[in-house]
């Protein structure tokens, strides 16, 4: 079995065991495995805020298993007036992050199917997470096929953040690629950004990487350019938190930075997302909202604070990618190459 399945068997991000909602917490990794083990939806809001489970399609997922507890707990206080309960519920979710339009594709996609619902809600809004949980993973492995033809290599990619089975249902968005690629040959080898001030990169990214025995080099995310410019990567792979109608990609911070250096050096930037993540309501990147945390995750690194005493750190978690500096947007319908509101439109089927 390739290693890159295996790696989707024994960790998962999300997952539904015992009526709770288990979240292996990503703030402890790589050096500690556990599971956070939630039993409302308020805790699930909670474990989204504080970054136990991240990446798009993850906190989709975890939403989603969410609903399923609000709902259990509400239908026990009341059978005839738990929807207008969890409505409140689903509130506490949808503010648990503002970038990642996926969590908000969960919500309403699980309040459709909870308006219909007559008697116990419980077995047909499980079934209803269960599906975007597995519709995700499936999606993952198209992307991969998709995003890796474009590859002809063999060539090094250099990526982002996390987008990997911690990151996803299982498997992985652009890290998934990442995986086809190398098992077709087409991938020799990946740089990896450590990526401050959270460092997806470092911990989480690399983690994976060791762990499917793809060769992988962390760097710094300033020694981007500076790997480009050295000829040993074709490509930048990366994943989105959300995609305007105008093709414009927001993704974690330093993204922007990416491009605009890829282009300058030739090297081809592919963003690999499921329609889930796609935002036909949104006109253009300006549009996206773009969370802002705690200045102290920048004053500090690894917990310790490095920083001056008194110094302000500013801190915006992700930026905007604008479509014109994207050769091809990959997600589970097709690939859109040099993106812009035609082609997004056309591949959603709008
Ligand atoms: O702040 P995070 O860790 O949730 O940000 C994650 C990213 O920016 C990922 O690149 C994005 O969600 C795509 S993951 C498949």
């Amino acid at each position: 079995m390739p290693a890159a399945e295996k790696f989707q068997e024994t960790i998962q991000a999300v997952r539904w065991t015992d009526g709770a909602v288990e979240m292996l917490d990503q703030r402890l990794l790589p050096h500690t495995e556990a599971y956070l083990h939630l039993a409302t939806a308020a805790e699930v809001a909670a474990g989204i805020r504080d970054m136990a489970v991240r990446g798009a399609p993850a906190i989709g997922i975890a939403a989603a298993y969410g609903v399923v507890l609000a709902a259990r707990a509400r239908y026990a206080e009341d059978p005839a007036g738990w929807r207008e309960a969890v409505a409140a519920d689903l509130e506490v979710l949808a503010a648990a992050r503002p970038t990642a339009v996926n969590l908000f594709w969960a919500l309403e996609r699980m309040g459709r199917c909870l308006a219909g619902l007559e008697g116990d809600p419980v077995p047909a809004l499980l079934d209803e997470a269960r599906r975007i949980h597995e519709e995700d993973i499936a999606a993952n492995h198209r992307m991969g096929e998709l995003g890796a033809a474009l590859i002809e290599g063999p060539c090094g990619v250099l990526t982002h953040c996390n987008t990997g089975s911690l990151a996803t249902g299982g498997f992985g968005t652009a890290l998934g690629v990442i995986r086809q690629g190398f098992a077709e040959g087409r991938i020799t080898e990946v740089f990896a950004d450590e990526t401050r001030p959270w460092l997806q990169g470092a911990r989480l990214t690399a983690w994976e990487l060791v762990h499917d025995h793809i060769p992988a080099t962390l760097i710094a995310d300033s020694a981007a350019a500076l790997v480009m410019r050295s000829g040993k990567v074709g490509w930048v792979i990366v994943g989105s938190d959300r995609i305007a109608a105008n093709g414009d990609v927001a993704n974690k911070i330093g993204t922007y930075q990416l491009a605009v250096a890829a282009r300058y050096h030739g090297v081809k930037f592919m963003v690999v997302a499921p329609t889930s993540t796609v935002d036909m309501a949104v006109p253009d990147g300006a549009a996206i909202p773009i969370e802002t945390r705690a200045g102290e995750e920048v004053a500090s690194l690894g917990g310790q604070r490095v920083a001056a005493p008194g110094v302000q750190a500013w801190n915006p978690v992700f930026d905007v990618t604008p479509a014109e500096l994207v050769d091809a947007i990959v997600t589970e319908r097709g690939v859109v190459r040099s993106p812009d509101r035609a082609g997004m439109a056309a591949m959603m089927g709008v």
